[in-house]
């Protein structure tokens, strides 16, 4: 496959989603090494991403961000050459705001300064969060895509290629105008929990914003939860459904003890083809019949994947067509079940059995 983050959405892993503030330059270190023993580089999650509390409360003394002295004392040019030398790429994070969520100097007003900041560091990658509640002097009133644009500017100004995540939680609807200001992807919603109502709920919120999405320029649902203590169904759906939706992947969970369960979901090639194909479009959700729900996305080689969904608790049998999902008739269907593999070729009529809180995805091809 190609190296993912360049052909399909970004991948990798940020600290944020089981770490939050308590976070160090150890810590960091140990996740990329386990990105690449567990495989995971390989399959493209090749973006670490250093969340919000890196930075020390007092900028330096010529007025730029500096590592938190205690928890990174090897500064962060050291923790990008680290993570480069493992094979992988380095993300950080700042804010819009004159402060982080969390009460951390940020870039408003200094974005020219910390884009140079980053890129001399080596990152690949920013994360730029728009917080509210504790920046004293949050831009109100003013649009969003006002401070977007300037530090989409400043990192282009660096010369160094850095993906630029916008982080204006949809509020500002950013999927109409982050790509214009140079996003690679931009969030569409709150924070992301790892419970079920959580879940399904964000996915609700990307209705409709398929036409958005397109290579290049990506619908953020929020970083991954797998692993962080939904059941396998709910981890197997989370998945199935980020990816169909063509989502950046970011693993939330932690990397050095991930049960054998957490891994083969981050990793089924299977349903990571589906993530990084654009193909026909973002996938959509093509029915809605309550509990139960059909999704679908037409891939580049002419098949098409579809989702069948049970928000339900019990295992219900949900069902769809070849001719419904838009594949063209063909006397029969090759099958192949994401989760489960190869099924028996079918006339048309697609479907099973799904579990609750699960999802059964099937890849289908006609054949001549
Ligand atoms: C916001 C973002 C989160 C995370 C925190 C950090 O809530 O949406 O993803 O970056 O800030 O404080």
């Amino acid at each position: 496959p190609p190296p993912s983050g360049q052909a399909g959405p970004p991948m990798g892993w940020n600290s944020w989603n089981r770490f939050g503030c308590k976070i160090d330059e150890q810590l960091i270190r140990d996740q990329a090494d386990a990105l690449v023993k567990s495989g995971m580089r390989e399959a493209g999650y090749t973006y670490v991403v250093v969340d919000d509390c890196w930075m020390a409360n007092e900028r330096d003394a010529d007025g730029k961000l500096q590592a938190d002295p205690t928890t990174f004392p090897s500064g962060m040019k050291a923790l990008g050459d680290y993570i480069h030398k493992q094979g992988l790429k380095f993300g950080i994070y700042s804010s819009a705001g004159s402060q982080t969520c969390e009460g951390r100097p940020a870039s408003r007003d200094k974005e020219e300064v910390d884009a140079q900041t980053f890129a001399d560091w080596g990152a690949d990658f920013l994360k730029y969060d728009y917080c509210e509640s504790k920046a004293a002097d949050r831009p109100q009133g003013e649009p969003a895509r006002d401070r977007y644009e300037r530090m989409g500017a400043a990192l282009r100004a660096t010369g160094r290629p850095i993906v630029y995540s916008v982080v204006e939680w949809g509020d500002e609807k950013p999927w109409e105008w982050a790509y214009d200001v140079g996003g690679t992807m931009w969030r569409t919603t709150r924070d992301i929990k790892p419970n079920w109502p959580n879940i399904t709920g964000i996915l609700d919120q990307q209705v409709g914003l398929e036409k958005y999405a397109r290579p290049g320029g990506w619908n953020d649902p929020d970083m991954l939860q797998v692993g962080n203590g939904l059941s396998e169904d709910e981890n197997q759906f989370h998945m199935t459904m980020w990816s169909l939706l063509n989502a950046p992947l970011m693993a939330g969970n932690d990397i050095t003890a991930m049960d054998e369960g957490t891994a083969a979901t981050l990793l089924n090639r299977e349903v990571l083809d589906v993530q990084r194909d654009f193909g026909k479009g973002q996938g959509y959700r093509l029915r809605d019949d309550g509990d139960t729900e059909v999704w679908a996305k037409g891939m580049s080689d002419g098949s098409v994947v579809v989702a069948l969904l049970n928000r339900g608790t019990e295992t219900v049998s949900v069902s769809t067509a070849a001719s419904e999902i838009g594949l063209p008739p063909a006397e029969s269907y090759r099958v192949l079940d994401l989760w489960n593999g190869e099924k028996p070729a079918t006339p048309g009529p697609l479907g099973g059995e799904v579990a609750g809180h699960g999802v059964l995805a099937l890849r289908v091809w006609p054949l001549r």
